[in-house]
């Protein structure tokens, strides 16, 4: 697989075994590559753990890094995001790793050689994102049968609520959502229904929840952060009514007392630390796999 652009072109099999690949790099495989492999991060949006942990992963494969600042690329002078990736495929450089707030921008890139992993596309998806959750939650359960995830809060901003909604569905699990109803797009309403916050939170095993996206909103929500916390959010007091073996998940960041009481970020329900940690791990994966690199592996398992 050339590129990584939609959770869509991944095959059921390709997800496990980027899964089955992600475990074997968190439990110390190391790779070794034939010959050096260039990467560029692209990010024309903000972005913490999605860049961040790309680098960390392309440094783990020793990978070298070409830098990028889009305000002092050529894309300022009129230059088309195409002509600026055919200049770095030009150059040498063998992935691309891109967000960027226009939906779908990667769909003239697909005839490029250079592989495009997509980092975020405006309210598209999330690819990385989804399969760092699906690691996590396969982690914690060891199957997406039968679980009930509830997605909750600004589902039609986001981008890792439609990779995520679409995957899980097709893993077997059972998808419903929370948060207010008007933030409910028309393909979630393909994938489950629309529950209470109570609801939501009494019944999944998996609570996902998701930032309100105050950037991605035409006019002011007109909910204020304490009004939002106590209609939508987890509090501490509706975590006391989780399932015992229930997770608390977000993709981060995370506005702490909006749409999650800042004391469960790191409680012991909660794996949003540990999401971050998968996403490296996740996105070696991601990266062998587009490379089709031809390393020598070194078994190093500690157990
Ligand atoms: N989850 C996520 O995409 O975080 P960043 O925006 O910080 O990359």
């Amino acid at each position: 697989m050339k590129h990584l652009l939609t959770m869509e072109e991944l095959g059921i099999e390709e997800i496990e075994a980027l899964l089955d690949r992600a475990a074997a790099f968190k439990h110390q495989e190391t790779v070794s590559l034939p010959e050096p492999k260039y990467a560029v991060n692209m990010f024309f949006e903000a972005s913490t753990r999605t860049h961040h942990s790309f680098e960390m992963a392309e440094q783990k494969l020793g990978m070298r890094e070409i830098s990028f600042d889009p305000g002092h690329s050529s894309i300022t002078k009129g230059e088309t995001l195409y002509d600026t990736l055919l200049t770095m495929q030009a150059i040498g450089v063998d992935v691309a790793v891109i967000r960027h707030f226009e939906e779908k921008y990667y769909e003239p890139l697909r005839k490029l050689d250079i592989s495009i992993i997509n980092g975020g596309d405006g309210c598209g998806e999330h690819p990385s994102q989804c399969l760092l959750d699906l690691f996590t939650i396969r982690e914690q359960f060891g199957t997406f049968k039968g679980l009930k995830v509830a997605i909750m809060g600004d589902i039609s901003h986001s981008r890792v609520a439609h990779s995520n909604m679409k995957a899980l569905h097709r893993l077997g699990a059972e998808v419903c959502f929370g948060g207010p109803i008007e933030w409910l797009d028309e393909t979630a309403k393909e994938y489950g229904p629309h529950l209470s916050t109570e609801e939501c939170i009494q019944t999944a095993d998996v609570i996902m929840l998701l930032r309100v996206q105050h950037e991605r909103h035409d006019s002011p929500t007109g909910f204020s952060k304490e009004t939002y916390h106590r209609k939508y959010g987890l509090t501490t007091d509706l975590a006391k009514t989780m399932k015992p073996n229930a997770i608390i998940m977000h993709p981060s960041p995370v506005n702490r007392d909006t749409e999650i009481a800042g004391e469960l970020v790191e409680a012991k329900q909660s794996r949003i630390v540990e999401q971050m940690t998968n996403g490296v791990f996740i996105r070696m994966a991601i990266l062998a796999m587009v490379l089709k690199e031809k390393e020598t592996r070194v078994k190093a398992c500690t157990f």
